[in-house]
C-alpha cells in the first residue's frame, strides 16, 4: 500500500488528483463515466452571484496541441447552485471545491460568505485569472494591488480553505503567489489559461467571438510546469499544478516540480476517465520506484 493522501491545512485529500474548474461541470457530468469519489476532489464550474449566459458563440477553437476557450463564466448563479446543485454534489464522498468569480470585490466577498455557510463545501478556489470577461477575472489577477485587495477581502469573510487560482499572463508569477500567501491563502493553484488567439483563414475572422481566449492543453504544459516549479520553491503553502496534464507521467512531472496536487482540465474533454487513470498511474509509479508515500516525490527535482 502506498500513501497518496495530502492535506491543505486541516483538509485531507485521499489523493492529489482533482478536476479543474470548467471542465467537469458540477461533477454530475462525469457520473456516467466514473465514480468521482475516487478523486481527491472536484473543482466545480466557475460560479458568480448572478446567472451569466457567457460569451456569444463561437467560444471554443481547436489549436495545435491545445484549445482556446472564451466561455465567459456561463453559469446559473449562486441561488440556483444552492437550491439545485448543492443537494446533489454534497452527496459525493470527496472534497467539493467551488470556483468563485466576480466583476468587483464585493461580488467575490458576497459569494464567499454564501458558500462559507454550505457545510459540505470545505474550500473555495478564488478565481482571479479568467481571461474571458470584461470586468474582474484576470484584471484582478494581473495587478498586484487589486490581487491583494480581493484576496484580503475574501479571506476576511471566509473561514474555510482558501485556494487562489493564479493567472500565467503576468511577468512574475512568484510575486502574485507571494501576495496570496501573505494575505492568508491556504493554497495556490496555477496556471489558468494563457491568453491566445486563432484566425480562421476561410472567413478571415477570429475563430472566437471575443477574438482572444484562454489557451489550454498540452501546448501550455512546459510553461505551467516552469511556473509551478518557481512558485513551489518560493512559498510554504501547498501548490496545485494545472496545465496540459494528459497522462500520469505529466502529473508526476508536476509533483516532482513541487506541486502537492494537480488538476486535470482539457484532458477530460478527450477522455472523461483521465483523472482516475492518473490516480492509478501515480500509484503504480510510486510502487515501481519503491516509494511508499507520495510526499517523497514532491519537489524531488530540487533535491541534491
Ligand atoms: O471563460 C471562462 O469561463 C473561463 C474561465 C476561466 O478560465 O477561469
Amino acid at each position: 500500500m502506498v500513501n497518496l493522501g495530502f492535506s491543505i491545512g486541516p483538509l485531507r485529500f485521499r489523493n492529489p488528483v482533482l478536476t479543474a474548474s470548467g471542465t467537469c461541470g458540477y461533477g454530475t457530468e462525469l457520473d456516467d463515466f466514473m465514480d468521482v469519489s475516487r478523486l481527491g476532489g472536484i473543482v466545480l464550474k466557475g460560479t458568480t452571484m448572478e446567472p451569466r449566459e457567457g460569451n456569444p458563440y463561437p467560444r471554443m477553437a481547436e489549436t495545435p496541441s491545445g484549445m482556446l476557450n472564451s466561455v465567459g463564466l456561463q453559469n446559473k448563479g449562486i441561488e440556483y447552485f444552492e437550491k439545485h446543485i448543492y443537494p446533489h454534489v454534497s452527496l459525493y464522498n470527496t472534497n467539493i471545491i467551488v470556483n468563485i468569480n466576480g466583476s468587483i470585490i464585493e461580488d467575490y466577498v458576497a459569494l464567499a460568505e454564501r458558500i462559507d455557510r454550505l457545510e459540505k463545501i470545505p474550500a473555495i478556489e478564488l478565481n482571479i485569472s479568467c481571461p474571458n470577461v470584461k470586468m474582474g477575472g484576470m484584471a484582478f489577477g494581473t495587478n498586484t494591488v487589486s490581487a491583494r485587495e480581493v484576496i484580503k477581502a475574501v479571506r476576511s469573510v471566509y473561514s474555510k480553505i482558501l485556494i487562489v487560482k493564479l493567472s500565467p499572463n503576468v511577468t512574475d508569477i512568484v510575486q502574485f503567489a507571494g501576495i496570496a500567501e501573505e494575505e492568508g491563502a491556504d493554497s495556490i493553484s496555477l496556471i489558468n489559461t494563457l491568453l491566445g488567439m486563432a484566425i480562421d483563414t476561410r472567413t478571415m475572422k477570429s475563430s472566437l467571438s471575443t477574438v482572444t481566449g484562454g489557451l489550454s492543453g498540452p501546448a501550455i504544459k512546459p510553461i505551467a510546469l516552469r511556473m509551478v516549479w518557481q512558485v513551489a520553491k518560493a512559498v510554504k503553502i501547498p501548490v496545485i499544478g494545472i496545465g496540459g496534464i494528459m497522462t500520469p507521467s505529466d502529473a508526476i512531472e508536476f509533483l516532482l516540480a513541487g506541486a502537492a496536487a494537480i488538476q486535470i482540465g482539457t484532458a477530460t474533454f478527450i477522455d472523461p476517465q483521465t483523472s482516475v487513470r492518473i490516480v492509478e498511474g501515480i500509484e503504480n509509479y510510486l510502487i515501481t520506484k519503491g516509494f511508499d508515500d507520495i510526499r517523497d516525490l514532491i519537489g524531488f527535482v530540487n533535491k541534491a
